[in-house]
């Protein structure tokens, strides 16, 4: 193909949405935060897990939940084109995550979610990197490819730059993970879930889900 003319056309493209207004927490938004690293889970990558999962149930984070809810919206509607007037997400499961040094965060999706997010707290900037298989994978093709960073039809993984005070949105299936933290300062984030209420669907193809 190098010496004749083509167009390539990217088809059905991930929407990974790194929100431009940045969150800054008030002290007593991160001493909400923060309180819930009291009692953590840690897991074989190190990654250290509040062990409360609704963390933004907590009234002193409410102003910053409607926040993260707004923006969730915003993407449903402006990206997805989701009618929101049939259709609204809220936040189910919040948690928070913190990768000291050497710790890592392993490779995981969220289930039984829509949509997602991640914030960053705390932390050096730092790349989240997502993992698809490409078409070929999906359909057990395991091709050699010279250089998969050159190709971006055959590039399974995706980082993504992300800085403090910041929000990610991401659709909930995707696989990701964060490499090693290599700086001593401590990569601290927030992580939740969604669903939505209201119907979708169609009555005639009995496909009509209704939730309240
Ligand atoms: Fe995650």
């Amino acid at each position: 193909m190098k010496n004749v003319s083509h167009q390539v056309v990217p088809m059905f493209p991930t929407p990974l949405c790194l929100i431009g207004e940045k969150y800054k927490f008030s002290d007593k938004e991160y001493k909400a935060v923060m309180s819930y690293f009291d009692v953590t889970n840690k897991n074989s990558t190190g990654n250290n897990i509040t062990r409360n999962k609704y963390i933004l149930e907590n009234k002193a984070l409410s102003k910053f939940k409607k926040w993260l809810t707004m923006h969730v919206n915003g993407y449903a509607s402006s990206l997805i084109g989701v009618n929101e007037t049939k259709c609204k997400f809220h936040i189910t499961q919040s948690w928070a995550n913190i990768n000291r040094y050497k710790e890592s965060h392993h490779k995981h999706n969220h289930p039984n979610s829509i949509i997602s997010g991640v914030f960053y707290v705390d932390g050096e900037d730092g790349d989240i990197i997502f993992h698809k298989q490409t078409d070929f994978e999906e359909h057990g093709w395991h091709l050699p490819i010279k250089d998969r960073t050159k190709f971006p039809f055959s590039n399974n993984e995706f980082g993504i730059n992300f800085k403090k005070d910041s929000l990610l949105l991401f659709p909930s299936r995707i696989i990701h993970y964060v490499n090693v933290n290599e700086s001593d300062k401590p990569r601290i984030s927030i992580a939740f879930n969604t669903f939505f209420k209201g119907k979708i669907g169609h009555y005639d193809d009995a496909t009509e889900l209704e939730v309240k």
